[in-house]
């Protein structure tokens, strides 16, 4: 049944729980290929202690890009924004499907973002124009950014529940101008994720949930700013 509700599992819950310890002693990356809509996806994840939870490819972000895939979502010509983007698979692919994208995340991910993006450069150029990677960190540049987007996307962002007012204040600001929210979410329990889409988010936005794997534990949100609908 999928409900706000769930409890944890799996090897990237214990890295979750390790938030902010030094466990990553030793640097190392890791690269692999991903398949969706036809494009491939060469990501490299970087696991250090300084990058921590941006490292890795998280499994929300694997059933968004599917997402994306079995709904045939159309991204050519959408003006899109990635929160909290990491490795950047997300608007990674939706560049490559023609998007007019811009990948975001704290200031110590962008150097992950900018080789990954570089490494999925087409052969023939990115369809619509090089996306841009820029710092965003929630509830303090949000007004650097315009509120005009199409889609406002993010893989696994709600995790901390102190964040969760920052990040509401950055998804108000941004989707001003009617853009669509999607945000893929392993739903932790113990990190009040599922209070997030329950209580939190449904205050500002309409929201629908439209994608559910109980085995996993993920949910997909969709949502939409109040009184833009
Ligand atoms: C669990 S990771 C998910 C990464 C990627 N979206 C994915 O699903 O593979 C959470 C991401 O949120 C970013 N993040 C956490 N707090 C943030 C904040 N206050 N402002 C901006 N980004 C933040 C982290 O740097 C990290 O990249």
């Amino acid at each position: 049944m999928c409900l706000h509700t769930m409890e944890v599992n799996g090897e990237q819950d214990e890295l979750m729980l390790h938030v902010g310890d030094d466990l990553f002693a030793d640097t190392f990356s890791d690269d692999s290929v991903y398949t969706f809509v036809g494009q491939e996806l060469k990501i490299s994840q970087v696991f250090s202690a300084n990058l921590g939870v941006a490292a890795p490819v998280w499994d929300a972000a694997l059933h968004l890009c599917r997402y994306f895939e079995e709904n045939s979502l159309s991204f050519e010509g959408k003006r899109i924004i990635e929160l909290g983007a990491g490795t950047g698979i997300v608007g990674i692919l939706a560049a490559r499907l023609g998007a007019y994208v811009t990948l975001t995340d704290l200031p110590l991910a962008v150097p992950q973002l900018q080789s990954n993006l570089s490494a999925n450069m087409p052969s023939f150029g990115w369809p619509s124009v090089t996306p841009s990677v820029l710092p965003l960190s929630w509830g303090q540049d949000q007004h650097s950014f315009p509120s005009d987007w199409d889609l406002v996307l993010g893989a696994d962002i709600v995790y901390l529940a102190e964040t969760y007012p920052l990040l509401m204040d950055t998804l108000v600001h941004l989707c001003q101008g009617g853009a669509m929210v999607y945000l893929s979410s392993k739903m932790r329990g113990e990190h009040g994720t599922p209070g997030f889409y329950r209580d939190t988010l449904p205050q500002r936005f309409h929201v629908e949930l439209v994608h559910c794997d109980p085995t996993q534990n993920i949910n997909i949100y969709r949502a939409v700013l109040r009184g833009k609908q």
